[in-house]
């Protein structure tokens, strides 16, 4: 759930009071499984559902938040009282814990992972109403299933399903034993997955900007099935006769796409530069921004696109870390962030077309041919910047970050 920098605000909302989502909040029951659970890439949209929501054949966006509310005992025994050891990872709203939640009727434990908001920042108050409304009402198998959520006394807490293989995040730069290079089937699979759950919500009736993809946001299950999490900064499209929304500047450095960093002009194709900048960090196993690595290529986005378009290049700045790769496959993937990263929004495919270049990208039979990049190579050098993973708060963004935007005034 992150915001690393904000700008002018334009339109921004009043907070809303806390005592609306009790009222709409009912055990989890009935409207989840009106989901079917096939693969998702269709884009068409269907009124109409059981809740007065709106479905696609693959996910469904209720009318309303359908969530449990969890009392802060039970969290607080699902999690061993919040205990360090059960930290699963720390964003810049707070902390995550694993938990187990018992049902004594069935038998049956269920894994979670309970977010604990820093409740007394206005903004991540926002944060966890948008996490709520958004998250609480979209099913999708590509998109993190919130639970439920609790609010009791100054906590705020969001309950999700367990991701047993965390963020992508840490798989793409994070350090240890634990932290195996990701294959490249598996980097298509994972980019698939979460260019499903994009073009999901911007099908929905109401199209729904996500607004802050990123790898950290890719949550990965025990197969490497992706999930998009955190719907905090999500926001409503534009109407039919709007192109963009006007909004307050919000995002993470390096993946926000150029325009709206510039105006607050939020497109829906805003969400297609992130992905790009995703599908370039998957490319290379470099951060979106990396203020270690040499002038001009701090910014992953705008340094990589002429290496892109040039298969020589593009050998050269390939993940060092995958041993044998598809070229051909490569090649193709390296178009595809090519044209997400076009400056126009409108010049950019949408979501769905994503997802249909990777699927036919992924079923082509190519095997891996090609063998990791000389070094010497600008991704050589460039990785000797890599850091180890850090978790970035609103108000203390990454050092290196305030090198080259400005400090948001946050309050
Ligand atoms: N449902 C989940 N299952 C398993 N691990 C999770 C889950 N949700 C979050 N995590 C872990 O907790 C970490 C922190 O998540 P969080 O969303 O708070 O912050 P972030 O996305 O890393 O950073 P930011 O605040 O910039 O968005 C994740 O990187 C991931 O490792
Ligand atoms: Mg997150």
């Amino acid at each position: 759930m992150g915001i690393c920098f904000s700008s002018a605000s334009v339109d921004q909302s009043p907070p809303q009071s806390t005592t609306q989502f009790s009222s709409v909040a009912t055990s989890e029951a009935t409207t989840r499984s009106t989901m079917t659970s096939s693969s998702g890439g269709s884009s068409s949209t269907v009124s109409g559902g059981s809740c007065g929501g709106s479905f696609t054949p693959a996910g469904q966006m209720l009318a309303q938040p359908n969530l449990r509310v969890f009392s802060l005992a039970e969290l607080k025994a699902a999690t061993r009282n919040f205990r360090s050891d059960s930290v699963l990872g720390e964003g810049g709203f707070g902390k995550v814990y694993k938990g187990w939640l018992d049902d004594r009727a069935t038998g049956k434990t269920t894994i979670i992972a309970v977010k604990k908001l820093n409740s007394e920042s206005m903004q991540g108050f926002q944060e966890w109403q948008s996490e709520v409304n958004f998250l609480g009402r979209l099913s999708h198998p590509n998109l993190v299933k919130l639970l439920g959520y609790g609010l009791e006394d100054t906590e705020l807490l969001l309950v999700y399903e367990f991701m047993a293989k965390g963020s992508l995040e840490n798989h793409l730069f994070g350090r240890g034993a634990s932290v195996q290079p990701l294959p490249w089937d598996i980097r298509l699979k994972i980019l698939i997955g979460a260019a499903r759950g994009l073009a999901f919500l911007h099908a929905s009736d109401r199209k729904v900007i996500y607004r802050d993809f990123k790898a950290s946001n890719i949550l990965l299950d025990g197969s490497y099935h992706a999930k998009i999490s955190d719907f905090g900064l999500a926001k409503n499209g534009p109407t039919a006769s709007r192109s963009h929304v006007t909004t307050q500047v919000m995002g993470t450095y390096g993946y926000a796409a150029p325009e709206y960093v510039a105006t607050g002009h939020l497109y829906v194709k805003s969400d297609v530069y992130c992905y790009g900048v995703v599908l370039v960090e998957m490319l290379t196993g470099l951060r979106a921004l990396d203020t270690n690595r040499p002038s001009g290529q701090h910014s992953l986005g705008d340094w990589i696109k002429p290496h892109l378009s040039d298969r020589r290049k593009l050998k050269s700045i390939i993940d060092a870390r995958l041993e044998g790769y598809p070229s051909k496959s490569v090649h193709h993937v390296a178009q595809l962030a090519l044209n997400c990263l076009e400056t126009e929004p409108k010049n950019r495919p949408s979501m769905q077309e994503i997802v249909e270049r990777l699927e036919k990208i992924g079923s082509s039979s190519e095997r891996p041919r090609e063998h990791r990049a000389q070094s010497g190579s600008p991704h050589a050098v460039s990785r000797r910047g890599h850091q180890p993973l850090q978790y970035r708060s609103p108000l203390h963004p990454k050092p290196e970050a305030t090198e080259s935007y400005p400090l948001p005034q946050r309050s």
